[in-house]
């Protein structure tokens, strides 16, 4: 399972790439916001960061001014996936695009119809929003298991980028499933890495280290 980390502050990202764990970053307008930079100037620097897919969202909902924008960012570097709202606008764009040998994300998705739809327009990615579903009682995973099991049935390339991810167990549940791809914010993807019993059990094993009295080096 690839991991993206799902955020547009660099530091973030640089500190979590000299783990080795990150495969790729996503962003969106709110992120992007967030981050208080020039967009174009943004994605630049996350692409000199990260090597992997980048993506970058276009703002515009009409398809003509979709293709203008994704003209400029698709420009910055070879790894920005273009990000496409799942709309018949943003559907249209990613036919385009795809068809061009551009990534394309397609985002906002809530029902394995829509990802049907964004593998027919060849998407590269698809991005169903989990933390979103749960949050209005509907179950986000099961999403994941359908849209799986679809793109399975009839061997779509399009990879599942589980997104909105909210904490640990939501990775664990996609990677059960098999999805390729979960994005998670900075905390999600450190979180990962802990587990009470491994700092107890090195507490002890340095304990009795230390009583040895001796040095490796
Ligand atoms: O980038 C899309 C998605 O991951 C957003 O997550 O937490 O705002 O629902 P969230």
């Amino acid at each position: 399972m690839k991991f993206f980390v799902d955020t547009a502050d660099i530091k973030e990202i640089k500190d979590l790439a000299a783990t080795g764990m990150v495969d790729g970053v996503t962003t969106n307008p709110s992120l992007a916001a967030k981050s208080g930079k020039k967009f174009v100037e943004l994605i630049t620097e996350i692409c000199a960061v990260c090597p992997g897919p980048v993506s970058a969202e276009v703002t515009a909902l009409d398809h003509a001014t979709m293709m203008k924008e994704a003209e400029v960012l698709r420009k910055i570097a070879k790894n920005v996936t273009i990000k496409v709202p799942l709309t018949p606008d943003g559907l249209k764009t990613c036919k385009a695009l795809s068809d061009d040998g551009t990534m394309v994300n397609v985002t906002l998705c809530f029902s394995p119809a829509q990802a049907l739809l964004a593998a027919k327009a060849g998407a590269a990615f698809i991005s169903p929003f989990v933390g979103r579903l749960d949050d209005v009682g509907q179950d986000g995973m099961e999403l994941i298991d359908d849209i799986c099991t679809i793109y399975r049935n009839y061997g779509f390339a399009t990879e599942v980028l589980v997104a909105s991810i909210r904490h640990p167990m939501h990775v664990v549940e996609a990677a059960k499933i098999g999805a390729h791809v979960a994005t998670m914010p900075p905390a999600t993807l450190r979180q990962l890495f802990n587990h009470p019993l491994t700092d107890k059990g090195l507490k002890a094993f340095m304990d009795d280290w230390a009583k040895t009295g001796q040095s490796i080096l």
